[in-house]
């Protein structure tokens, strides 16, 4: 088995860049809740190290999160982070104090010697960038600490205690605004705690594939592919590990992008040989959906169709054991919340997460253990296409939420599959697809006077949306260059006919959403 590090999570914003900077490095790392980890969770583990994540809490106050005390007497090398420092140094024997001089953003240490967190990276007399995010600090020392680097508002901005491998830093290493954050997170997996760094996509790969062989056996294996990145590789992963005993059902809505159905069958059927069974069931979703402009009930439908027609499509094929899913690691991990309470719904878009509940398979989730670009890796190393595996998120419903306020009907979307080809094909031959988190085009319910050569035309408008974003949580509008848009919508006004106006929609997220529904 490869080297494990344990991330102790105290709600940090970015504890999950802290599990994304260990992996690049070749080390496996989850991340566990501070109040899920127990003495026995931990042996059970067996962590080369661990590390104590940032958090909201304040550790002056009574009762806010503290390490497990087996984090302390495990003998693996321990580093604290921000919040992480500081329990560390409360719970040792040292001092936290809330502090006037609260720092955030960028700040700048001293290095005031050296320690093996820096070796390589950073020397005595040293003044480097990193990021903070604190109020309190630390005051006192544990026994057996000493300070190796200083900043304005954190004199223990990095601790260490080399004969129990423990250390701490105020800074945030795991952010890029710590430029040197991830050789620091490196020395301290790699150097002090002795991991070998073995863990790549390739090792993944085989691990996962003996994994779904023991839990399969014999049995058969139900897949629904929708062409997005992670059902795509996991279809890829399970038939390389059962080949025929998987049946890969593809549920076509009629809702998707230009050319994406029949790319999904031409990949999968053709070029990978797995048995695919594609329902074209356009006619039966845009029935149901006739008449319907609402949102949340566009979502609701599309969700109960799809889960209609899976199941109808399973039992045609005599059923099966188990059900595979593209669950990832964001979705598994466990969020530490001090707000509480149900947060409130924005959009319902969990579209089929009704569907294992109901269908009595036990499920198959090789993916759980994956950030999405670790997926993406994984489904190269596969051999899927590289313009599968790129692919920008797509949301379940698909174009119905991109014509919003208006009856989803057959003429629309194809006006609206027109332009968004126009827009991404621009968008590629520009070589800006990969900068660019989501692209899509929006039919707008609203008609516009324009005039076309000597004529009056009066036709739809259409917003055009490109955000960067690295989990779709916030996002902000791509700033493509004048010309770049003028172009796209003068292809889309002369190409698509039904269009005569193109907007191009600069709302960050929040307080927008990325979609417009
Ligand atoms: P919003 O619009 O909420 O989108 O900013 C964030 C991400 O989620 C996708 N999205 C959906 N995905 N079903 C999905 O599977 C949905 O109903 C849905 N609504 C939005 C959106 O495309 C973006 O990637």
């Amino acid at each position: 088995m490869s080297d494990r590090v344990l991330i102790i999570d105290f709600g940090s914003q970015v504890t999950q860049l802290i599990a994304r900077r260990v992996r690049e490095s070749g080390v496996y790392s989850e991340i566990h809740p501070f109040n899920k980890v127990t003495a026995e969770s931990l042996t059970a583990f067996a962590p080369k190290a661990v590390i104590l994540s940032g958090g909201p809490a304040s550790v002056t106050e009574a009762e806010t999160p503290r390490a497990p005390e087996a984090v302390f007497t495990l003998g693996v090398p321990v580093l604290g982070i921000c919040y992480g420092e500081q329990t560390m140094c409360a719970q040792l024997g040292g001092k936290v104090e809330g502090s006037d001089h609260r720092e955030f953003g960028r700040a700048f240490v001293d290095v005031a010697e050296d320690c093996a967190l820096f070796h390589g990276v950073w020397s005595p007399g040293g003044h480097h960038q990193v990021w903070m995010s604190h109020g309190d600090r630390v005051t006192a020392l544990p026994p057996g600490f000493r300070v190796v680097a200083t900043s304005d508002g954190a004199p223990f901005a990095a601790i260490a205690d080399e004969s129990r491998r423990f250390y701490g830093v105020q800074f945030h290493p795991e952010v890029v605004h710590t430029p040197d954050g991830a050789r620091l997170l490196r020395n301290f997996t790699h150097g002090v705690a002795g991991c070998t760094g073995d863990w790549t996509m390739q090792a993944f790969k085989d691990q996962a594939i003996a994994a779904v062989r023991r839990q399969v056996g014999g049995g058969r294996v139900i897949c629904g592919l929708s062409g997005g990145v992670d059902s795509s590789v996991v279809a890829a992963l399970i038939h390389e590990a059962i080949g025929d005993q998987l049946t890969c059902v593809f549920v076509d809505h009629g809702l998707m992008r230009q050319g994406e159905a029949d790319q999904v069958v031409s990949v999968f059927r053709d070029r990978f040989n797995i048995t695919l069974v594609h329902k074209d069931a356009s006619e039966l979703f845009l029935g149901k959906l006739a008449g319907k402009t609402d949102p949340e009930e566009k979502r609701k439908i599309i969700g109960a169709t799809f889960i209609d027609v899976f199941e109808e499509e399973a039992r045609r094929i005599g059923g099966a054991d188990f059900l595979a899913q593209g669950t990832l690691y964001p979705d598994v991990i466990e969020s530490v919340s001090f707000i509480g309470g149900p947060s409130v719904t924005i959009k319902s878009h969990h579209n089929v997460g009704g569907l294992p509940d109901r269908m009595n398979m036990k499920l198959v989730e090789p993916l759980r253990e994956l950030f999405k670009d670790e997926v993406r890796a994984l489904g190269r190393e596969l051999g899927l296409p590289d313009e599968m595996v790129g692919r920008h998120p797509f949301p379940g419903p698909g174009l119905a939420i991109r014509i919003p306020g208006q009856e989803i009907t057959r003429e629309r979307l194809d006006i609206l599959r027109k332009a968004d080809s126009v827009y991404l094909d621009e968008i590629r031959k520009s070589g800006l697809y990969d900068q660019i988190w989501q692209a899509f085009a929006v039919l707008l319910p609203v008609r516009t006077v324009g005039v076309m050569g000597d004529g009056r035309s009066y036709d739809y408008a259409c917003a055009l949306r490109a955000v960067t974003s690295t989990d779709g949580m916030t996002a902000d509008y791509f700033p493509f260059p004048h010309d770049f848009l003028g172009r796209v919508a003068s292809r889309i006004i002369n190409e698509v006919k039904g269009i005569n106006r193109v907007t191009y929609d600069i709302t960050s997220k929040p307080p927008g959403t990325i979609e417009w529904e």
